[in-house]
């Protein structure tokens, strides 16, 4: 037959809407497959997020589709080629120009330093997110650790610093592995900047994904180094401080810190991980070593992890002192004094929608709404409440994913619930609310708990949505 027309990347890309035609390309061919969104079986939010680039990162998250019948379908959308000079240049002089490659269907807060969230739809379409598709919250450049140089300094009681390699962390210490879910402080946020402006990342509801982990202690590392249990009782208020090895302009590293009994009780499930799910730890999250702090806020999970020490003082970071803590709404940018909050470490219990999307038309008859829910310090969560009406009525939702043990339930509750739609109904209010182990329940509005962060946005998750045929 005739030759295809021949495409650039940047033609294909303005072709991502229905009302655009929707182009994808595969391989270095090019395929208009408008006419297949509403046909797929994945469904139609999850078809577009591939529109106006390449299918390939997203196959590769969904094996379903390597299937001779998959390629079928494809080809008989075929409508052209790509030019094969189609190779994007890294930009030079720029500090992130070294940063690894990303998932397309990431959604960018901020590009530099890189700050993304998965969408909503794809996080609870598996239990464990794909390494790809987990949040990402870097404060600065990926930097670039040569794992045969790589040493982790101990600084252990009495002066005494190990240098531990690679090779020798994983041959002295036990390998354990711990599903962990992960949230930002500021996971949420969008939802306080709408009562009033804050200042931050505009997070929205996916600042949060869960792997499972693998590493060693950290308790027998410090234990190692000469650090035992007893300590907790003789030196009371320690810390145990991290440094990662990224660093700003100033030569400052991003460091945190936790208690000394989060690191060293008993129980206490604290990694140092270089595997994430089954998988060497990739680039974004920390390679090759980080720390993984169960049931703690994000920021405390220091990754490419330089040195640890244990410390009377927490960690002097900035990330430690003058950021991710809590405040009264009547704290503003005038009046703050840092010193006076202390540093978030477990974090409050949480819960969100991820399907139907925001201003999405449901059809009348049966509607399935799908969410997750997550709290701190290990309490797992016992319930989850659904309420199609704004919160009049509630129902309750079926919990799935790893059930956890009390106490230590690190990861999240995936939930759905599926009702009849009220059949006068033209609109929906859809609510959730999750509650913990410790009964402690989700506050009902944003506005008691705004602060001028940003962080800790754990109100009842609230989804508005049409119905119509
Ligand atoms: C399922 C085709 C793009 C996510 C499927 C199936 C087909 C298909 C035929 C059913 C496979 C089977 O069960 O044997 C396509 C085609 C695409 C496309 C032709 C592009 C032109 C995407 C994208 C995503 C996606 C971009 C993700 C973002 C899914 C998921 C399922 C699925 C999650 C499983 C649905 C389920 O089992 O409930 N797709 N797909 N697909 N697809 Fe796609
Ligand atoms: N560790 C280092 N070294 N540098 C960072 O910028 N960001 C922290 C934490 N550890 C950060 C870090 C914050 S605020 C969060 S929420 C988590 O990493 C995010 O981890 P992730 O990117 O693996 O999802």
């Amino acid at each position: 037959g005739a030759p295809y027309p021949v495409f650039t990347r940047q033609e294909v890309g303005r072709h991502r809407s229905l009302a655009e035609r929707v182009w994808v390309t595969y391989g270095g061919e090019v395929f208009d497959i408008t006419d297949f969104v509403e046909l797929h079986p994945g469904g139609k939010s999850k078809i577009l997020l591939a529109a106006g680039g390449a299918l390939e990162p997203f196959w590769a998250l969904y094996a379903v589709h390597s299937q001779e019948h998959v390629l079928e379908i494809l080809r008989a959308y075929k409508v052209g080629e790509l030019s094969p000079e189609e190779q994007s240049q890294p930009s030079q002089g720029d500090p992130y120009s070294g940063d690894p490659p990303r998932h397309p269907a990431l959604k960018v807060n901020s590009l530099k330093p890189f700050n993304a969230e998965p969408p909503a739809e794809l996080l609870t379409e598996t239990y464990l997110t794909p390494n790809q598709l987990f949040f990402k919250r870097n404060h600065l450049p990926v930097p670039a650790v040569d794992p045969a140089s790589y040493r982790l300094r101990v600084e252990g009681p009495g002066g005494r610093v190990l240098a531990l390699s690679l090779p020798e962390l994983k041959g002295r210490f036990p390998k354990h592995e711990v599903t962990v879910t992960l949230q930002c402080a500021g996971n949420r946020r969008a939802e306080m900047s709408r009562v009033r402006q804050v200042k931050g990342l505009e997070w929205g509801v996916a600042a949060i994904s869960t792997a499972r982990w693998g590493g060693v202690r950290l308790r027998d590392v410090l234990a190692h180094a000469g650090y035992g249990e007893e300590e907790e009782e003789e030196a009371g208020e320690q810390h145990v401080c991290f440094e990662g090895l990224d660093k700003d302009l100033s030569g400052a590293a991003y460091g945190a810190s936790i208690p000394y009994r989060t690191a060293m009780g008993r129980g206490a499930d604290v990694l140092l991980a270089y595997e994430m799910n089954g998988e060497e730890l990739p680039r974004d999250h920390g390679y090759p070593l980080r720390v993984v702090v169960p049931g703690v806020v994000g920021a405390r999970n220091v990754k490419w992890l330089g040195r640890v020490s244990v410390r009377r003082e927490e960690s002097p970071s900035h990330w430690q002192r003058n950021d991710y803590k809590g405040f009264s709404p009547a704290v503003d940018w005038d009046t703050v004094d840092f010193t006076t909050a202390p540093a978030i470490q477990e974090l409050p219990v949480q819960s969100a929608i991820t399907e139907p999307a925001p201003g999405a038309t449901v059809p009348p008859g049966e509607l399935t709404v799908k969410g997750y829910a997550w709290s701190g310090g290990g309490r797992g969560v016992v319930r989850v409440d659904v309420s199609l009406d704004g919160g009049r009525t509630w129902r309750v939702a079926e919990l799935t994913g790893e059930e956890q043990r009390p106490g230590r339930a690190w990861a999240w509750r995936l939930w759905r619930l599926t009702a009849p739609v009220p059949p006068d109904a033209a609109e929906l209010d859809i609510v959730c609310k999750a509650v913990d182990a410790s009964y402690n329940v989700q506050p009902d509005t944003v506005e008691p708990i705004w602060n001028l962060r940003g962080v800790l946005s754990n109100a009842w998750h609230r989804v508005r949505v049409t119905v119509a045929e």
